[in-house]
């Protein structure tokens, strides 16, 4: 294994956007280890993605307990591209986890009660090798536990030095209110939440949530921006590529890509195409003119995606023509299950 050594001209490159009403930066693009770095991928490819973003200016990876399979392989992976390579650069990463999402049939590893929640951090911090994550996320919003309790499990998080800062993930928008207000009045302003926000999932925007975000100085990282792939020109034939996430993931299924899909990406396609530029690359700009989006969470699965989508950031803002184009097509549910 060759020594890595981080790219010298690596913040040249990316945007860097406050998260909300925060001092931290996060860059405009983020990489996510959700799929294809679990065990069931070459290792020496999954760290070249990952040393090909820091090396892009990508200083932020999202991840999970939940994140393989099996669950905690990819912080058990990236653990070992941490000690490898990325040790001397600490200072310079943004690694999250969350925990809440059910990660095996114990009442422990699930929901948002302090025992999960602070078990798992521990799990986390020893499986990546470091003694703290900068941005701790409960998963989901868990109704059978009192929220005092999860944002007080949250608060401790960051009292005892394991999070530098806290978010939640996917929780409702008047739940989230109420989680801005509680860590406001202990003294850990919430940073970020992280909602599904694409072309194709629109919720955000019609919940209130990119409201409430800009009301109550959070930021929002979005996932799933590019629809898991379905906003890139892979599936407009309708075909599946062996290697795409759609012939082998669970989250993913080739019914999706129905005809109603097929007619709205080739619609996207063409606006792209007018544009000068691609449809993923459309649809990264799409999330990102928002200023309430502080990142667009991505994956890849190859270091040529990385440079095509990092390459989105060169082209010039969307219009308003462009927008009212997009939102003949951009409806919500399309193909992406809810
Ligand atoms: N909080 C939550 O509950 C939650 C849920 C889901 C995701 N997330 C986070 O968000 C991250 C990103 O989610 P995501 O992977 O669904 O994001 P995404 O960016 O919508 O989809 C990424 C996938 O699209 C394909 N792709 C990317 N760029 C491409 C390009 N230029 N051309 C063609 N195909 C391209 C790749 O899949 P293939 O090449 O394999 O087809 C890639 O893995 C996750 O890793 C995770 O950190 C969070």
């Amino acid at each position: 294994m060759t020594i890595y050594r981080a790219n010298d001209e690596r913040y040249q490159r990316l945007e860097y956007r406050r998260a909300g009403g925060s001092g931290l930066a996060l860059p405009a693009l983020s990489l996510g280890l959700w799929q294809k770095f679990g065990a069931d991928y070459p290792f020496e490819r999954q760290r070249e993605i990952v040393l090909h973003a820091f090396d892009l200016g990508i200083t932020h990876f999202d991840n999970a307990n939940r994140y393989g399979p099996p669950h905690r392989a990819a912080e058990q992976f990236f653990g070992r591209v941490l000690r490898a390579d990325l040790a001397p650069y600490r200072d310079e990463l943004i690694l999250t986890t969350k925990a809440g999402n059910p990660i095996g049939p114990s009442p422990y590893l699930r929901g948002g009660s302090r025992k999960s929640l602070l078990a798992s951090l521990d799990h986390s911090l020893r499986d990546l090798g470091t003694e703290y994550v900068d941005i701790f996320y409960h998963h989901r919003f868990d109704p059978s536990t009192p929220l005092d309790e999860t944002v007080g499990a949250l608060v401790s998080a960051v009292q005892q030095g394991k999070a530098l800062y806290v978010g939640v993930s996917n929780y409702p928008t008047d739940r989230a209110r109420e989680a801005a207000a509680l860590l406001r009045s202990a003294g850990v302003p919430l940073l970020v939440h992280q909602p599904r926000y694409s072309i194709f999932d629109r919720t955000p925007e019609t919940s209130g949530l990119l409201d409430l975000a800009s009301a109550e100085g959070f930021g929002l990282v979005a996932y799933s921006p590019l629809a898991q792939g379905l906003l890139t020109d892979k599936y407009l034939d309708g075909a599946v590529p062996p290697d795409a996430r759609a012939a082998a993931s669970a989250f993913l299924k080739p019914e999706q890509l129905d005809d109603v899909y097929r007619e709205r990406a080739a619609a996207l396609n063409k606006i792209a195409h007018d544009r000068g530029q691609s449809l993923a690359q459309l649809a990264l700009q799409w999330v990102l003119r928002r200023p309430e989006i502080t990142t667009a969470l991505i994956g890849a699965s190859s270091t040529g995606q990385l440079d095509h989508n990092v390459a989105a950031l060169d082209f010039p803002p969307l219009t308003d023509e462009d927008l009212a184009r997009i939102d003949q097509y951009g409806i919500h549910g399309t193909a992406q299950r809810s």
